[in-house]
């Protein structure tokens, strides 16, 4: 586990200055490092920063962040008793850029990855991290592996862009032991992957209802995704985990990026306010080192497929 620094002047142009750099960093990521970017390579401008940091959302147990969804190009989450037309039109005018931003450069940074990704959703996190006062399930100040209740990745895995918005303050994160460790440590019979059992079926109109469209046929969690979501509550739940595994602190910079997969590196946010973030799901063929990846792992233990 470890912070990979890249600065912008090792890059060409924005892309990796040869495709080996490109392949080493997606074998970073896979293997559960962070890529971290002191200066962030998506550009902002001095206005949109301004607004960003004026936006406040009131309910904080209704939003937990506000949502963008690239592929339907909507804005969710936002408290709509309070919002001015006019504001929702800017921060959705800026997410989209932000997104767009996002995919490009990944597009040549990640180029071994060839694009083979699902965009998956952008969020605006403008409330302050540190004693937010959330369900145990849903807090992120404890360690976790991320998986999404209404979204099965079937298998992807899911990387996530950052960018630290803050003007001034850090955005603190404690990491822990990478996926396969973890698992074998921490994740008892009971919760062991079931290859025979399957899942929850809602359909089509849910997954439209959940802006998915037509990248999700239906909504049908594999025995993977079952597990990954009932190991993400296992470990908030689990006091033994929270309070004896290794933490590794890191504090990212106001105007600094990072990526990683957060299927993989266990991750808490203690402090830190306005963040930006894109998360893609990246499909298990993309992989350059997929013998590392969390569904691998868990059918070597299963000792059947998973999806
Ligand atoms: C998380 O994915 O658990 C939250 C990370 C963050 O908002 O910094
Ligand atoms: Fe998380």
């Amino acid at each position: 586990m470890a912070l990979v620094t890249i600065s912008l002047d090792q890059l060409v142009d924005g892309k990796p200055a040869t495709p080996e750099h490109a392949r080493n960093w997606c074998a970073r990521l896979e293997s559960g490092d962070i890529l971290f970017f002191p200066q962030s390579p998506i550009p902002f401008t001095a206005d949109d920063l301004a607004f960003l940091r004026g936006q406040q959302q009131t309910d904080s147990s209704l939003h937990k962040n506000i949502a963008y969804k690239p592929n339907i190009d909507k804005l969710s989450g936002l408290d709509a008793k309070s919002a001015n037309p006019a504001d929702v039109e800017r921060l959705h005018a800026i997410m989209r850029g932000y997104s767009q931003h996002v995919v490009s450069f990944l597009t040549g940074f990640l180029a071994p990855y060839r694009a083979q990704w699902r965009l998956d959703y952008a969020s605006f996190r403008p409330l302050e991290e540190q004693n937010r006062d959330l369900p145990l399930r849903r807090r992120n100040d404890l360690l976790h592996t991320d998986a999404f209740p209404t979204r099965p990745t079937h298998g992807a895995r899911i990387l996530r862009f950052f960018n630290n918005v803050h003007p001034t303050r850090t955005r603190d994160w404690v990491v822990s032991d990478p996926f396969a460790q973890t698992v074998r440590q921490f994740a008892p019979a009971q919760i062991a992957p079931h290859p025979g059992t399957t899942t929850t079926r809602a359909g089509k109109s849910l997954a439209r209802a959940l802006g998915l469209g037509k990248a999700i046929p239906s909504i049908k969690r594999t025995p993977y995704d079952d597990f990954m979501m009932r190991f993400h509550n296992f470990l908030k739940e689990n006091e033994q985990y929270q309070s004896h595994t290794a933490r590794y602190p890191w504090q990212f910079p106001a105007g600094s990026s990072w990526m990683v997969y957060t299927d993989t590196v266990p991750h808490a946010v203690l402090a830190g306010q306005y963040a930006i973030e894109q998360t893609f799901l990246v499909e298990p063929q993309a992989l350059v080192q997929p013998e590392t990846s969390p569904l691998r792992i868990l059918e070597r233990l299963a000792g059947a497929p998973l999806i």
